[in-house]
C-alpha cells in the first residue's frame, strides 16, 4: 500500500472516473456474473456526482496513474449511480443510522494491491469522526470478498431486477 496516494475527487475528474468505472464493471464482475447480468448491474452501479460535491469521495493514485475510487455517505441512499431510481438524498443522523460506503472501483490494471481496503480505510476514518459508530453497503459478488476480508458482516441478499436480468447483491454492516 505503500506508494498508494489518495485524494478527494474533484468534478475534473468525473471523465476518467466513469472510464475506469466502466473498465471495472465490465471486467472485473466477469468471474461472478454472466454477460446479461453485467448488462443489467450498469442501471445499478456507476458514478454518483453527489459524493463529488460532498467532498466525500476518494481517488487513488500510483505514479500519477488512476488506480481505483470509491467513497462513503451522510445520505440514505444505500447504492446506484446518478442514473439508478429511488436515490434518496436525505441526510442521516449518526447517532441512530448507519452511514454508506459506496461507488467502490478499482482499475482492473491495479487489483490486489490494496486499493480497496485504502478506500474502506479512508471512509471508515471519515464517517468515524463526523460520530458514525457503524457502515453499511450493498456489496456487488465482485466487492463481497473485499467487504469479508475487511471485517463486513452479511445482513441480507437481494436481487435487483431494475436493469432486466437479475442482480444479486449483499447488504453488509460493520461495526466501527
Ligand atoms: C471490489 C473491488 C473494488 C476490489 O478491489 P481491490 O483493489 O482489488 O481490492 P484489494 O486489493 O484492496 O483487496 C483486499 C482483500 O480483499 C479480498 N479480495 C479482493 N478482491 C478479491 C477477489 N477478486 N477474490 C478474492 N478475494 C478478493 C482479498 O482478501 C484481498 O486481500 P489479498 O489481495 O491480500 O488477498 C474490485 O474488484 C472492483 O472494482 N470490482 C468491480 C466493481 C465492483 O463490483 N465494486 C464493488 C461495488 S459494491
Amino acid at each position: 500500500m505503500a506508494d498508494l496516494q489518495h485524494r478527494l475527487a474533484t468534478h475534473d475528474d468525473l471523465p476518467a472516473l466513469v472510464a475506469l468505472m466502466e473498465r471495472a464493471i465490465t471486467e472485473l464482475q466477469k468471474p461472478f456474473l454472466d454477460a446479461s447480468q453485467i448488462a443489467s448491474s450498469r442501471a445499478i452501479m456507476g458514478l454518483d456526482t453527489q459524493l463529488v460535491s460532498d467532498g466525500t469521495y476518494f481517488v487513488i493514485e500510483q505514479n500519477g496513474s488512476l488506480a481505483g475510487c470509491g467513497g462513503w455517505s451522510r445520505r440514505a441512499t444505500l447504492y446506484g449511480g446518478d442514473a439508478s431510481s429511488g436515490r434518496d438524498a436525505a441526510l442521516l443522523d449518526p447517532t441512530k443510522d448507519a452511514a454508506r460506503v459506496r461507488a467502490m472501483y478499482t482499475h482492473p490494471e491495479f487489483t490486489r494491491r490494496g486499493v480497496g481496503r485504502l478506500i474502506l480505510d479512508l471512509c471508515e476514518s471519515a464517517a468515524r469522526a463526523e460520530g458514525f459508530t457503524r457502515v453499511e453497503l450493498m456489496a456487488t459478488m465482485s466487492g463481497v470478498p473485499l467487504y469479508r476480508a475487511c471485517g463486513y458482516q452479511p445482513v441480507e441478499n437481494v436481487m435487483d431486477e431494475r436493469g432486466g436480468a437479475p442482480v444479486p447483491l449483499t447488504r453488509m454492516r460493520k461495526r466501527l
